[in-house]
C-alpha cells in the first residue's frame, strides 16, 4: 500500500488530486458487492439530495443518485477492510502532507442506469470540514460507452475517469469542480469526505 499512498500523497501536493488503481484489489472489491445493501440495490438506499439539513432539498435535476451511509461501528468486514485503510490513509496524508485530517464519513452509492451529477464542489460553506473528497469505484467491466465518467475541471481543461473496480480518486473537496457524467448502466460506488473534525462532534 506504501507505493500507493505516495502516489496519492504525490498527486495531492502537486495537482490537488489523485487517481490511483488497485486501492481495492478485485476480491476485495467482490466482498463489497456481495452485501445484501448492494444485492438488494435501491430498496435499501435513500435519494441522495443537496445542501445541508433545513437547505436539504432533492433535485433530480442535479443528482440522480442514491445513498446509504456507513456506521464504522457496525460495517460488515468487507467495508471495515476499506474504512480502515482510508484510516490508513489519513495518517499517511497527515505525516506527509502536514494535513490535520481526523476522521472520515462514507456512504455506499448507486447511481441507477439514466442518472448523472451535475458540475458541483463538495463544499458549499467556508466553514464546512470536509476537506479531502475520497471515491472508491466497485464496477468490473465498465467501458467508454457506459459512460459514468468522473469529469474533473482543471484550469484550462477536463480530464475524464471511468469508474472502474479498485480505481480511487482523491480531491480538494472546496477548490475541484467535478461532475458524474451520464451512466448508462449501474454505478456502485463508495464515496466519502476526509474531515478536520471528529464526525461524533457535528
Ligand atoms: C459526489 C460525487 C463523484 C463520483 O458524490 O459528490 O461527486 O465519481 N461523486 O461518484
Ligand atoms: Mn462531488
Amino acid at each position: 500500500m506504501d507505493l500507493v499512498f505516495n502516489a496519492i500523497a504525490d498527486g495531492l501536493a502537486e495537482e490537488g488530486y489523485a487517481v490511483v488503481d488497485q486501492f481495492l484489489s478485485q476480491e476485495e472489491v467482490n466482498a463489497i458487492l456481495e452485501l445484501d445493501e448492494f444485492r438488494n440495490g435501491l430498496t435499501q438506499f435513500k435519494k441522495a439530495g443537496i445542501g445541508k439539513s433545513q437547505q436539504h432539498q432533492i433535485n433530480e435535476s442535479i443528482r440522480g443518485d442514491y445513498i446509504q451511509w456507513l456506521d464504522k461501528n457496525t460495517a460488515p468486514a468487507s467495508v471495515k477492510i476499506y474504512l480502515d485503510r482510508l484510516n490508513d490513509l489519513i495518517l499517511f496524508l497527515n505525516q506527509s502532507l502536514y494535513l490535520s485530517l481526523k476522521d472520515s464519513e462514507v456512504h455506499m452509492t448507486i447511481y441507477p442506469a439514466g442518472s448523472f451529477y451535475k458540475r458541483h464542489l463538495d463544499q458549499f460553506k467556508k466553514d464546512d470540514h470536509r476537506k479531502l473528497s475520497v471515491i472508491c469505484y466497485l464496477n468490473h467491466d465498465w467501458k467508454e460507452e457506459h459512460g459514468g465518467q468522473l469529469r474533473i475541471y482543471l484550469k484550462d481543461e477536463t480530464k475524464d475517469f471511468l469508474p472502474v473496480a479498485g480505481r480511487l480518486i482523491c480531491f480538494r473537496s472546496d477548490q475541484l469542480e467535478h461532475e458524474v457524467l451520464l451512466a448508462n448502466r449501474e454505478r456502485l460506488s463508495l464515496t466519502g469526505w476526509m474531515l478536520d473534525q471528529h464526525t461524533d462532534i457535528r
